[in-house]
């Protein structure tokens, strides 16, 4: 395993969380302190739809890059309350997380939505952070890596050789996310591993070895070290910790150091 290979990227997930002003002022306490990681990790925030522009505005000229939370894959028309990839790339939105478990769960999300969503979120110029993970009964019933080889191979069906390396995958096991129960790099290692040999077989080795794979599901400031010291942790997916600038940071630091 080469890490030399790939960007480490660190991303925050807000999910639902935080007005324009309180983005502002998380964004502008988060941009000094990551400011070291240029050019060594890329420093994502993934944002509500409502606090992009603001996001945008206030991350001009820094190294920290923003992300949407959810796209639609059709390019335009009668889908009231949905966003597409045009308006994202419009306004200067780089990333975009896809086919999150809380989308699967709650807004009806499948591999198949997934897929469209990736398409056309790379059609346009966007770079998609794919979500995949198992959940506790999945993973009990030690079918862990059927389903994330399904969701794989599903969710990245069609993409082309030369998009899959603008391709972020996520994983992050349900049973980690928001419980405090993270991971161990253990179990996380095995599954990212276990990605990138699909990756291996859907395109090739050199292809796999290139794409980021984050870790997420209760990633904090303690956790992460060891985590990201992992040969396939790429990164991280991170949600509650994202919202506290000094939390963030360490974590950003950790890939640093890497
Ligand atoms: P937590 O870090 O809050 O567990 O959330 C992880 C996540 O869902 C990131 O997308």
């Amino acid at each position: 395993m080469n890490k030399s290979l790939r960007k480490a990227i660190i991303a925050g997930n807000w999910k639902m969380n935080k007005t324009r002003p309180e983005a502002k002022e998380l964004l502008e306490a988060i941009k000094p302190l990551v400011a070291n990681a240029e050019g060594k990790v890329e420093v994502i925030a993934c944002v509500p739809f409502t606090n992009l522009e603001t996001a945008i505005n206030t991350t001009a000229g820094s190294n920290v890059k923003i992300g949407a939370e959810n796209v639609h894959f059709e390019k335009s028309g009668a889908f009231t309350g949905e966003i597409s990839a045009d308006m994202l790339t419009e306004l200067g939105v780089e990333y975009v997380v896809i086919g999150h478990s809380e989308r699967r769960q709650y807004f009806g999300e499948t591999d198949e939505t997934v897929n469209k969503r990736t398409l056309a979120a790379l059609e346009a110029g966007l770079k998609p952070i794919v979500c995949v993970g198992e959940t506790l009964e999945q993973r009990e019933l030690n079918i862990t890596e059927e389903v994330i080889a399904t969701q794989i191979k599903v969710g990245l069906k069609g993409t082309c050789e030369k998009c899959i390396k603008n391709v972020v995958i996520a994983y992050e096991p349900v049973w980690a996310i928001g419980t405090g129960k993270t991971a161990t790099p253990e179990q996380a290692e095995e599954v990212c591993a276990f990605i990138r040999g699909e990756l291996a077989k859907m395109f090739d080795k050199a292809t796999a070895d290139a794409v980021t794979i984050q870790y997420g599901g209760s990633m904090n400031a303690g956790n992460c070290k060891e985590l990201l010291a992992k040969p396939d942790i790429d990164g991280g997916l991170i949600g509650g910790a994202s919202l506290k600038a000094n939390d963030f940071n360490t974590i950003v630091q950790a890939a640093v150091e890497g």
